[in-house]
């Protein structure tokens, strides 16, 4: 008898769990795909944004090829590749700019990443290259937070490397520490 009835009980058990199962998934898949274009989005962006490290990426991946180091198939003049290059003056005319320091509403970089019309967005359409909204923000804040350029990271020197204090002669670093010698015992 006791048998009997947990045989009737189990399919609607496991469908009930089934169903609950689904609830449970469903919006969560959902709001992934509402992260991308909402505000929520900020959340991941780094507080502080890294030339080396966060934009100089998205440039040579999705930029360089049409505005790089090679002559032969840059366009507009314009090369993100070379700092000179990024904060040149652009146009027949030299009155605007890729890139002004602390000024992202009239960087032309950000007015054509961000741009609705096809056929000023960067990079083109044709060229099947496309930003996340992700990468455009952050090319955009790094733009808002003063646009500060680096060299390589492997070019810049070395920083934190403290030397260690020589005090009575003797290295006083852990590392570096040289047992007392047997006159300095006494
Ligand atoms: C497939 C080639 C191609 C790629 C990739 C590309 N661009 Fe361009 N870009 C062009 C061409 C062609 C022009 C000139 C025509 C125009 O202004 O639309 C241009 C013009 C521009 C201008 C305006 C220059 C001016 O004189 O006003 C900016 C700014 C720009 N690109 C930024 C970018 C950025 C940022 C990226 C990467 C996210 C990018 N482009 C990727 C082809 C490209």
């Amino acid at each position: 008898m006791t048998r009997r009835s947990f045989n009737i009980f189990t399919p609607i058990l496991l469908s009930g769990i089934f169903i609950i199962g689904l609830l449970l998934i469903l919006p969560s898949s959902c709001k992934t795909e509402e992260a991308i274009s909402s505000p929520a989005i900020s959340k991941v962006i780094p507080a502080k944004i890294d030339f080396n490290f966060h934009v100089k990426p998205i440039l040579s991946d999705r930029c360089f090829v049409c505005h790089g180091p090679d002559a032969n198939t840059r366009e507009a003049g314009l090369r993100f590749d070379i700092k000179e290059g990024a904060f040149a003056a652009l146009g027949d005319a030299k009155d605007h700019y890729a890139i002004i320091s602390k000024d992202s509403k009239n960087s032309t970089l950000v007015q054509r990443i961000f741009t609705e019309n096809e056929e000023d967005v960067m990079p083109p359409t044709e060229s099947n290259l496309t930003l996340t909204n992700y990468e455009r923000e952050v090319l955009k804040k790094w733009i808002e937070q003063g646009a500060e350029w680096k060299e390589h990271w492997s070019f810049l020197p070395i920083k934190n490397s403290k030397i260690p204090k020589v005090e009575n002669g003797k290295i006083n670093n852990c590392l570096l520490y040289t047992s007392p010698s047997p006159r300095d015992r006494g």
